[in-house]
């Protein structure tokens, strides 16, 4: 049965309609390059797979640099673009100035990407695609990544100061900071997991070892035997340079371990402990949820990847498709 006149008339027209509204926002999809670079994917894993060879924190290194791109003007790539005359790199920004690492690597997939497929895949896109290569070959979940991404022809070295959570701040600052970004609490936690696999400086967290808040003693949320441990490897008047496993029972397997060390008091820095130490925070519950669970927690990880994945990108014919992750085109 044929619907009446009418009704098709109406339909096509609304159609018509649609098709004329500017697509201001396109959405990220996993197929958006199937037919330009449809083994894109594979060839970003086998770059990761080779630098996992010689740097075991490699791909804890690249989910974080997804991060920080992420929280500053999205993700768009704004992270990789070295200083020039007229940008200053959010490299030097206080988060990531000797701290944030594996940019040699993203250029080697880079090469890798444009010998198969030159100009067409994203600075942005190789983020987000190295990001699930290194959790999945950590040990932790695969998942499609959501792709079209195109990368900025700016960077915010300001904005990277203000945006990104610091291990300092309270928890009420941190989940202000991922709400601003529309990230809430599950995604607090579930990307907070992250620390899973990893190292930490000295600096980011020895203020909990000897002095705390000037109370004389230490973080009275830190596990006493876990605080012998972190006392040797950051003495008092250490450069702060020195490097703490994230995870300090399995310290490069992307699992949920992270979760029961923060009921067992090993959270390694003061953002970590507090999600589970806070009295009646709401972060609690998650924790206890993705530590009884593990699949509960990949289930939740890979949900907030994506949600991250999708602040604010460039799609359309916004911004660019680099040919070096380094610098905007014709500079
Ligand atoms: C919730 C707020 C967060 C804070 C305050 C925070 C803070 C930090 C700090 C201070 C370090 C050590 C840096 C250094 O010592 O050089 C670190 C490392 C790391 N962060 Fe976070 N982080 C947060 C969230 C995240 C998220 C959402 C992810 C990813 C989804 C992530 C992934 C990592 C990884 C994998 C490392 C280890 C990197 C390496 O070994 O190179 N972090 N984070
Ligand atoms: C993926 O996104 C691109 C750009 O918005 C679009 O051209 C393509 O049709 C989309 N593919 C699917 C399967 O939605
Ligand atoms: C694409 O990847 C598949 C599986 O990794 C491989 O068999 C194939 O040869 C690759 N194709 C190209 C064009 O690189
Ligand atoms: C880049 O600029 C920062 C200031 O934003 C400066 O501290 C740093 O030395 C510069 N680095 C290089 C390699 O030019
Ligand atoms: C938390 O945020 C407030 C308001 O931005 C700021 O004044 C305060 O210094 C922050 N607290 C910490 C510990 O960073
Ligand atoms: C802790 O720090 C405060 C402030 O710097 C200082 O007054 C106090 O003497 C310190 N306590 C110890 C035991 O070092
Ligand atoms: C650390 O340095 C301060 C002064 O800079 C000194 O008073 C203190 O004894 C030193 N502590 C250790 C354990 O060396
Ligand atoms: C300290 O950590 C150990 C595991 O290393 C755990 O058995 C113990 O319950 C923890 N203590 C506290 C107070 O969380
Ligand atoms: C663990 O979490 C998964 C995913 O949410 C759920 O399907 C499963 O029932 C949970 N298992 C237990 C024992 O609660
Ligand atoms: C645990 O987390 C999973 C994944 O987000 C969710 O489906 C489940 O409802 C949660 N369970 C509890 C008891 O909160």
């Amino acid at each position: 049965m044929s619907p009446p006149p009418s009704t098709s008339f109406f339909s096509v027209a609304i159609v018509l309609l649609g098709m004329m509204l500017p697509h201001s926002k396109a959405q990220l999809n996993a197929t958006f390059y199937a037919n330009t670079c449809p083994n894109v994917s594979s060839i970003v894993s086998n770059v990761v797979q080779q630098a996992f060879q010689s740097d075991s924190r490699i791909g804890a290194s690249l989910i974080r640099l997804h991060f920080h791109d992420c929280f500053v003007n999205g993700c768009d790539a704004s992270i990789l673009l070295d200083n020039s005359s007229s940008i200053l790199s959010e490299k030097f920004a206080a988060p990531n100035v000797n701290s944030i690492r594996g940019f040699g690597v993203v250029d080697n997939i880079k090469t890798a990407v444009e010998n198969s497929c030159p100009g067409v895949v994203s600075c942005a896109d190789i983020l987000a695609l190295a990001a699930e290569s290194s959790v999945s070959q950590s040990g932790g979940p695969s998942w499609s990544v959501l792709l079209g991404r195109r990368d900025s022809l700016t960077a915010n070295q300001a904005g990277a100061n203000t945006a990104i959570p610091s291990p300092f701040e309270g928890l009420n600052n941190i989940t202000a900071k991922f709400s601003a970004v529309g990230l809430n609490t599950n995604d607090l936690v579930a990307l907070s997991g992250a620390h899973t696999f990893g190292r930490a400086q000295c600096r980011t967290f020895s203020n909990r070892l000897y002095n705390f808040s000037n109370t004389g003693n230490p973080d009275p949320t830190l596990n006493t035997t876990y605080l012998t441990t972190l006392q040797q490897i950051c003495p008092q008047n250490g450069s702060g340079t020195a490097l703490a496993n994230l995870d300090p029972t399995t310290s490069d397997a992307f699992d949920n371990n992270y979760f029961t060390n923060l009921q067992n008091n090993q959270g390694l820095l003061q953002s970590d402990q507090e999600l589970f130490s806070t009295p009646g925070a709401a972060t609690i519950t998650f924790v206890n949820n993705f530590s009884s669970n593990q699949t509960a927690f990949f289930q939740s990880f890979v949900q907030s990847m994506i949600n991250m994945g999708n602040i604010s990108p460039l799609t359309g014919s916004s911004g660019e498709i680099r040919s070096d992750c380094k610098k905007v085109n014709g500079s």
